[in-house]
C-alpha cells in the first residue's frame, strides 16, 4: 500500500454537516483517513447546520450513519469513540451572518491551523456562505474553500457562482471536486498512459480507431428526483465526470505532476471539442429516459411513475459522438453515454485500435478483431488487454480474441479507498491538482450550453428505453451508423 503521511492539525468545517453527502461520503472518507494514522493532534471536524441539535444528537446521527456506510466489520467501536471526540456540531443559517456567533467561537483562537470549508449544500447558499465567512473574518491565509457540484447549470450561473465565491477566496483557495477524479482507476489512467512508454506512440489517429466512453448506473434517480428532473444526465454526468474523463484519455503528456501542467493541458482538450450545434445534435446525441423494465429480476418503475405522473421530458441517458479538433485526434471519434437504470453498473473505457491492414489467415469463424485496451473504472478496477491468438490444436488455423486481463484488486490485495478519501487529504494537503479550475469549469459549460441550445433547438426528442437495457435504441444506432458497436454491444 502506498505510503500514508499525516497531514497538520485541521479545522474541516462542513456546511451541510448534516446532509446525505456529509453522511454517506465525508463522514466514512474522514473515519477511515483518521483510523489509518493521518490525522494529527486535535484535528477538528466541525459541522455546521441550520437546525439547534445536541452535539450528542448529532453524534448518534454521524454514529448510525457510519454503521450504515461503513463496510461491514469497518465500524470499531473503540475507534469511534476517539474518532468522535474530534468532531462537534455548530449551528449556522447560511443566509443570516450576523447569527454565526458560536462558529466564529469555536473557531478563534485557532488561526494558525489549516481550514478547511466544505460546502456540501445546494450551489446556490454558495456564494452567501463565502460572504458570511467574509464578513465573519472567518477567512484565514491557511484557509481553503471546497464547492461541490452542481457548480451552476449553465456557463452564466456558474459564472455568477464563481465570481461570488472569487470575491471572498483567491483562485488558489478554492478547489472544485469531481469526484472522478478521486477515483484510484481514474488516476490509473495517468500511470497507464505516462508511466509506460508502451502505448503513448499507438495513443493516435493512424492507430486508434475510435474511443468509447460508458458510466452506466444501475439505479435510478430515487431520492433525488426533484432536484435531477431540473438537471438531467447531460449537466449531471457529461459536464464533469465524463469530460474529465475525456480529457485525462486525450489530452497530450503534462510536462510533471504539477497541478497546473496538469489541468493545462486537461483544458486545451476541452477548447479543442468541436461544438455540437442544432445542425449536429441530431446526429451526434441521444436523449433518453426509462420506462418501466426490470434489473437483475426485480421490476424497476419508470422515471415518470417516479415523478408521480408528471410529465418531463429530462434526460436520464446520454449518448454522444464527439470529436477533437487537434492533430492526435483528428478524425478519431469519442462516444460516450452515461445513464441511470441501466443493465448493470459499469463503467469503463475502451480505446479501440484499427484493423490489421490485411490479413493473411484464411475466412474462418472468427474474424480478425481489432485489438482494444479497455480501462475498467467500476466495478473489478483494472485493466485488459484483447488480442487475437491461435486456438491451440493441429489442425487449421483458428484464430479467437484473447485477454490480459490484469485486476487491481487481485493485484494489489487492498481495500479501494473511495474517492472521497484521496480528495479530502488533497485539499488538507494544499494539492488542488485532482480538482477543476474555474477555466475548466467554464469551457465545459460553454461547450455543454452549446448542445442544450441545440437540443432546445431542434427540439430534439427524448427517447424512451426499458429500465434494465443498455439504453434507447438510437444510441447503438449512433455507432452502427460508423459501422461500429457498444461494448458490451447491445
Ligand atoms: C454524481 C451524480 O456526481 O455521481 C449522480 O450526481 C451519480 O447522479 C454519481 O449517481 C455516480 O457516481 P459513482 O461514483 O457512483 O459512479
Amino acid at each position: 500500500m502506498a505510503k500514508l503521511l499525516p497531514v497538520d492539525v485541521f479545522d474541516l468545517i462542513i456546511f451541510g454537516g448534516t446532509g446525505d453527502l456529509a453522511m454517506r461520503k465525508l463522514l466514512p472518507a474522514l473515519y477511515h483517513r483518521d483510523r489509518d494514522g493521518q490525522f494529527t493532534g486535535d484535528s477538528r471536524i466541525i459541522a455546521v447546520g441550520r437546525g439547534a441539535l445536541s452535539k450528542k444528537a448529532y453524534l448518534a446521527e454521524v454514529k448510525e450513519a457510519l454503521q450504515k456506510n461503513l463496510a461491514d466489520d469497518d465500524f470499531d467501536a473503540e475507534f469511534w469513540r476517539s474518532f468522535s471526540e474530534r468532531i462537534k456540531y455548530v449551528k449556522a443559517d447560511a443566509m443570516s451572518h450576523n447569527e454565526w456567533g458560536s462558529l466564529k467561537k469555536t473557531l478563534a483562537g485557532k488561526e494558525e491551523r489549516i481550514r478547511v470549508i466544505y460546502l456540501a449544500t445546494a450551489p446556490s447558499l454558495f456564494g452567501p456562505i463565502a460572504k458570511g465567512l467574509a464578513t465573519n473574518r472567518l477567512i484565514t491565509a491557511n484557509s481553503r474553500i471546497v464547492l461541490e457540484k452542481p457548480l451552476g447549470r449553465d456557463l452564466e450561473s456558474a459564472s455568477e457562482i464563481n465570481n461570488q465565491v472569487g470575491e471572498c477566496f483567491a483562485e488558489n483557495q478554492i478547489y472544485r471536486i469531481d469526484h472522478y477524479l478521486g477515483k484510484e482507476t481514474v488516476q490509473n489512467l495517468l500511470a497507464l498512459r505516462f508511466a509506460n512508454s508502451l502505448f503513448e506512440p499507438l495513443w493516435r489517429r493512424g492507430t486508434v480507431d475510435h474511443v468509447q466512453i460508458t458510466v452506466a448506473e444501475e439505479l435510478g434517480v430515487g431520492g433525488r428526483i426533484e432536484f435531477y428532473d431540473r438537471v438531467g444526465a447531460l449537466r449531471d454526468m457529461v459536464q464533469n465526470h465524463l469530460l474529465q474523463l475525456v480529457c485525462l484519455t486525450a489530452m497530450e503528456a503534462p510536462s510533471s505532476l504539477h497541478h497546473d501542467a496538469v489541468r493545462d493541458e486537461k483544458i486545451k482538450v476541452l477548447r479543442a471539442l468541436r461544438p455540437i450545434d442544432a445542425d449536429a445534435v441530431r446526429d451526434h446525441t441521444v436523449r433518453g429516459q426509462y420506462a418501466a423494465g426490470a434489473i437483475k429480476g426485480e421490476t424497476a418503475a419508470g422515471y415518470l411513475e417516479e415523478l408521480g405522473g408528471a410529465d418531463s421530458s429530462t434526460e436520464t441517458f446520454v449518448a454522444l459522438k464527439i470529436e477533437i479538433d487537434n492533430w492526435r485526434w483528428s478524425n478519431v471519434p469519442f462516444y460516450l453515454r452515461t445513464g441511470k437504470r441501466l443493465k448493470g453498473k459499469h463503467s469503463e473505457i475502451v480505446v479501440e485500435f484499427q484493423d490489421v491492414p490485411h490479413s493473411i489467415f484464411p475466412q474462418q469463424d472468427f474474424a480478425v478483431m481489432p485489438n482494444r485496451l479497455t480501462i475498467r473504472l467500476q466495478p473489478d478496477e483494472g485493466v485488459k488487454l484483447t488480442l487475437m491468438a491461435k486456438e491451440p490444436g493441429p489442425g487449421g488455423f483458428d484464430l479467437r480474441p484473447v485477454s490480459l486481463d490484469l485486476s487491481f484488486e487481485e493485484t494489489f490485495g487492498i481495500r479501494y479507498p473511495d474517492s472521497y478519501e484521496r480528495l479530502l487529504m488533497e485539499v488538507l494537503r494544499g494539492n488542488p491538482a485532482l480538482f477543476m479550475r474555474r477555466d475548466e469549469v467554464d469551457a465545459a459549460w460553454q461547450w455543454i450550453d452549446g448542445i442544450i441550445s441545440g437540443w432546445e433547438h431542434s427540439r430534439q426528442k427524448v427517447e424512451s428505453y426499458v429500465a434494465g437495457s443498455w439504453g434507447p435504441t438510437a444510441s447503438s444506432v449512433l455507432l452502427d451508423r460508423d459501422n461500429r458497436a457498444w461494448y458490451p454491444d447491445t
